[in-house]
């Protein structure tokens, strides 16, 4: 029988904040932010490396050229492509942003939960970013279409209403199962759902187009990469504290669902049109994209065919922090604000 969880009291004076005795969720938490005192040192970690790869999207220049490129220079295909993508990526941050409070509630450790409020932070300026890619590049009549795009388009419905259906289970009924669900559909989320989409706009770049979207695309890359990170390591501390909720046939089952539907998504939105991009790329991708997420979790792959990426032409793209030099080297590194702090994260 799942147990149901409490949320945290704001401020609970019995509480007992001792780092020995601290869990990451079922703990009792004074309430009090006291970050002298961690026991995870992964959390403190993250912390320095969200904070040194801030940015914000008014800053990106140059998408008035994307303007004129995305009606001059994309095909129809890329056009599509384009909005579709966007249209998901923006209810995935959408989502990320309202939802991590209900999970941070429950969340019985400060250190941890300073990383997901900043994370929560992150994924509002993502919506932002959204906000100013859609007003510089796209006719205003199509805002709204790009928004409410999963309205007419029942594949784009179907995977919202369903990592939607998870997080509200755990609203609804917070047990620790729904919990365990609920941290391994973040997982997913953040792991899985949003990177076919970069491989798109990656491809766009590598072909010279659409540049700043790009721009803006590699920051929004550089932070999920963080939120990977965080519910990875949430997943694994639950497994050494609470074994009895560590369910890995749920990984496992979740992860092929999550895998069949980018990919089945993916190929509907990508089309057949789109030079670098096709159905056995996308497929391919995702499932050695899987299983080098499984292996964050210390679980073995899940597609053991999957062994080559197909987008390796796309690395030098996405590894922002990379000293070997890359293509947005100038603007992205150099735009990192806290040059003290250590910028890079290698996942
Ligand atoms: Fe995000
Ligand atoms: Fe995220």
């Amino acid at each position: 029988m799942s147990e149901i969880l409490h949320a945290n009291k704001l401020f609970n004076p019995k509480g007992d904040d001792a780092t020995e005795h601290r869990t990451i969720i079922k703990g009792s938490t004074t309430g009090l932010f006291n970050l002298n005192a961690t026991k995870y040192p992964w959390a403190k970690s993250l912390y320095q490396v969200m904070i040194g790869n801030f940015w914000v999207p008014e800053k990106v220049s140059g998408l008035k050229d994307d303007a004129r490129m995305f009606h001059k220079d994309l095909s129809p295909e890329e056009q599509r492509a384009y909005k579709g993508i966007l249209s998901f990526l923006i209810f995935l941050d959408s989502i990320q942003t309202v939802n991590l409070p209900h999970f941070s509630d429950y969340v019985t450790s400060p250190e941890v939960n300073l990383i997901l409020s900043i994370q929560a932070y992150q994924e509002a300026i993502h919506s932002q970013s959204y906000a100013t890619i859609l007003e510089t590049v796209v006719e205003s009549k199509e805002r709204d279409e790009i928004y409410y795009f999963w309205r007419s388009d029942s594949i784009l419905l179907h995977r919202n209403q369903y990592i939607g259906q998870i997080y509200q289970d755990f609203i609804d009924q917070p047990s620790d199962k729904n919990f365990f669900r609920g941290i391994v559909a973040n997982f997913l989320l953040e792991s899985i759902y949003f990177y076919n989409g970069f491989a798109f706009f990656d491809t766009l770049v590598y072909h010279m187009k659409m540049l700043a979207t790009g721009r803006m695309i590699a920051y929004i890359r550089r932070d999920e990469l963080t939120h990977v990170t965080i519910f990875a390591n949430i997943i694994r501390d639950i497994k050494k504290e609470f074994p009895e909720l560590y369910d890995e046939p749920l990984i496992l089952g979740m992860m092929d669902e999550a895998v069949k539907q980018e990919i089945e998504w993916s190929r509907h939105i990508l089309g057949t049109k789109i030079p670098g991009l096709n159905g056995e790329t996308t497929e391919n991708y995702t499932k050695w994209l899987a299983n080098k997420r499984l292996a964050m979790l210390n679980i073995d792959p899940l597609y053991p065919n999957a062994i080559d990426n197909p987008y390796k032409h796309l690395d030098r793209l996405q590894d922002v922090n990379s000293d070997k030099g890359n293509f947005f080297e100038t603007t992205v590194v150099n735009y990192t604000q806290s040059t003290s702090m250590n910028g890079s994260w290698d996942f």
